[in-house]
């Protein structure tokens, strides 16, 4: 999927709002600056949630409040081990919320039997790309009924 502007990243960020239900572990891949947070921004859009979302990357993990669904949000770049995914908790919240984690590739799958990951990519433009992978559950199914709809 080409997303030629950050709003096109927010734009599939709300869309994937739409099937998101309690429990749902979101992983985000992708280097930095290829617009992981803008699609966590579009998520909490989607969601509902108030206020603005903003990198996590000093605090770790963030609970956003008041939307449709709790939405957790990670940033695991700093996190390169197993054991200090356990550290944070993120199961506390995990069955009531839906949790996102930008690197988490290869660190939390193991949280859920099932999740989506988003590969962002970047090129030299502003152009980026996503390619979504289901694992489990029900995502692929849900995924069919991904609508993206143009910047509101
Ligand atoms: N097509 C695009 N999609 C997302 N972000 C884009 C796009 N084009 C330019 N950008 C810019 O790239 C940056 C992405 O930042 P961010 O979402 O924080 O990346 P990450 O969290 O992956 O490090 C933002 O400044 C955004 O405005
Ligand atoms: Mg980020």
């Amino acid at each position: 999927m080409n997303l030629p502007r950050p709003e096109d990243t927010a734009a599939l960020g709300r869309a994937l709002a739409d099937l998101l239900e309690p429990g749902d572990l979101v992983v985000l891949a992708g280097p930095l600056g290829a617009g992981k947070t803008v699609l966590v921004q579009g998520i909490g859009a989607g969601l509902g949630v108030p206020g603005r979302i903003t990198s996590p990357t000093f605090v770790l993990a963030r609970v956003h409040r008041g939307g449709r669904l709790p939405l957790v949000h990670v940033d695991a770049y700093r996190l390169r081990s197993v054991d200090e995914v356990d550290d944070l908790d993120l199961d506390a919240d995990l069955a009531s919320s839906v949790t996102v984690v930008e690197w988490g590739s290869g660190l939390v799958e193991q949280l859920t039997d099932a999740h989506l990951l988003v590969r962002l990519t970047r090129g030299d433009s502003d152009e980026r790309t996503a390619t979504l992978e289901p694992s489990g559950g029900t995502w692929a199914e849900r995924l069919a009924g991904l609508r993206v709809s143009a910047r509101s």
